[in-house]
C-alpha cells in the first residue's frame, strides 16, 4: 500500500514553509509597508514593484476549470523542471535513495537526480520504445522512491502503453511521475483524469509546448491535494513571477486558438511524416504523438553538420543508446519544414 508520509523525507516533514509578508496579513489595506518593496513604483511596469501571489490562486482556479481537477491538486513551477527538482527533494534522501528512469528519455531526470545526490537506476526501453515491465519491476529496490515515465516520450515521440503504466502504479509504492509535456499533440487522454484512483500518481505538464510559452517558464504538477501541499511547502515562495501569472491568465482565455495551433502542428507533422521516408538518406521515421519526430538517417553526424551549415538546427540524438543514427526534429512552420526537407534532399 502506498503511504505518502512514509516516503517524505524526515527533514521535509519537520520543516515549516516560509511565511511571506502577504501570508501573514489577510484583509483589506491600502498602504503596504510589510514586504520591503519599492512603493514609489517599478521601472519595468505598473505593478511589478509588488511581489506576486505566492499561491497563484486565480491561475490555479482557471487551470482547475480547464483540466477538470481541484485547485488544491495543482502545483505550479518555474517550468516543469522546477517540479522535477522539488519531487526529488521531497522524497529522496541525498546519498541514500534512488530513482528509476527509462532511457532514451528526457535528460533532466538524470541531471536533477545527480544534483540531488540520488542514485540513478535505468531500464532501457524496448526496441519499439515501450516499457519492459518485468525487468522494470525487478529493478525496483527498497530505496527506489520515484519512477519517471515520459509519455509521449522525448526523444522518441511515442506514447507509453496504458496497461504498463497501470501495472507500475499498482505495484510500486513510491511516486510514479508521468511527464505529459507533449500530451496535447497525441491521442491518449491525460492521466489527470485518474488521480483519484492512484495516490502515488504525479502528472507533469507544461505551458512550454502546445501553449507556446517556453519563454515564460510555467510548469504544472497534478497529484493528490496531500502531495501538492508538500510541494507547496518546499517551493520558493514567489516561484511564479507576476508577468507569467498575468500572461498565463490571458492565454487561458484563448483555448480555441490553442486547439487551432495544435491542429496545425499535427497537420505539419503528418506532412513531414509522409515526405521524410521518400528521402534517400532517411532510413526510418518513428511514429510521433508529439511536436517532434525522431528520424533515423544514414549519416546522422554528417546530416546534422550539413543542416547547421544551411542555418537549420535539429537535435542530434545519435549518441543516445537506443537512438543510434537518429536526429530529433521539431515540427516547424510550413516554410521551415519545406526548407528542412529541401536541405535534406540536397545533402543526398
Ligand atoms: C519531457 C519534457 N518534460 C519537461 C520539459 C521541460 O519543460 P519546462 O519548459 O516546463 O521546464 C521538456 C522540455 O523539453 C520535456 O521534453
Amino acid at each position: 500500500m502506498f503511504n505518502l508520509n512514509a516516503i517524505i523525507r524526515p527533514n521535509v516533514q519537520k520543516m515549516k514553509a516560509y511565511s511571506s509578508a502577504r501570508d501573514e496579513f489577510k484583509g483589506a489595506a491600502s498602504v503596504f509597508l510589510d514586504a520591503n518593496e519599492n512603493n514609489l513604483g517599478s521601472l519595468a511596469g505598473e505593478n511589478y514593484n509588488r511581489y506576486p501571489d505566492p499561491h497563484q490562486k486565480k491561475l490555479k482556479e482557471r487551470i482547475a476549470e480547464l483540466k477538470g481537477v481541484q485547485p488544491d491538486q495543482i502545483f505550479l513551477g518555474n517550468g516543469s523542471d522546477e517540479a522535477i527538482d522539488l519531487l526529488f527533494r521531497m522524497v529522496c534522501r541525498p546519498g541514500q535513495d534512488a530513482m528509476l528512469h527509462l532511457p532514451p528519455t528526457y535528460g533532466m531526470y538524470e541531471v536533477s537526480a545527480n544534483l540531488n545526490d540520488v542514485a540513478l537506476e535505468a531500464v532501457q526501453l524496448t526496441s519499439d520504445f515501450q516499457i519492459p515491465i518485468e525487468e522494470l519491476l525487478a529493478q525496483v529496490k527498497p530505496n527506489t522512491k520515484i519512477i519517471f515515465i515520459c509519455t509521449p516520450n522525448n526523444p522518441t515521440g511515442n506514447a507509453i502503453e496504458t496497461s504498463s503504466i497501470e501495472t507500475i502504479l499498482r505495484n510500486f509504492n513510491g511516486l510514479v511521475v508521468l511527464d505529459e509535456a507533449y500530451v496535447d499533440f497525441g491521442q491518449t487522454p491525460s492521466w489527470t483524469t485518474r488521480l483519484a484512483e492512484f495516490p502515488n500518481l504525479v502528472v507533469l505538464q507544461t505551458f512550454s509546448k502546445a501553449w507556446g510559452m517556453a519563454g515564460l517558464r510555467l510548469g504544472l504538477a497534478f497529484a493528490s491535494a496531500e502531495l501538492i501541499s508538500v510541494l507547496d511547502k518546499i517551493k520558493p515562495p514567489y516561484n511564479i513571477n507576476e508577468a507569467t501569472q498575468e500572461l498565463a491568465l490571458e492565454a487561458l482565455t484563448r483555448t480555441e486558438a490553442l486547439k487551432d495551433m495544435v491542429e496545425e502542428i499535427v497537420q505539419e507533422r503528418t506532412l513531414l511524416m509522409q515526405t521524410l521516408p521518400t528521402l534517400k538518406t532517411v532510413e526510418k521515421v518513428f511514429p510521433s504523438d508529439a511536436n517532434f519526430i525522431l528520424v533515423k538517417v544514414k549519416d546522422a553526424n554528417g546530416l546534422y553538420k550539413y543542416l547547421l551549415g544551411e542555418g537549420i538546427v535539429v537535435r542530434n540524438r545519435s549518441s543516445l543508446p537506443g537512438c543510434e543514427g537518429c536526429l530529433r526534429i521539431s515540427v516547424g512552420t510550413l516554410e521551415e519544414n519545406q526548407k528542412l526537407l529541401q536541405s535534406i534532399a540536397e545533402f543526398e
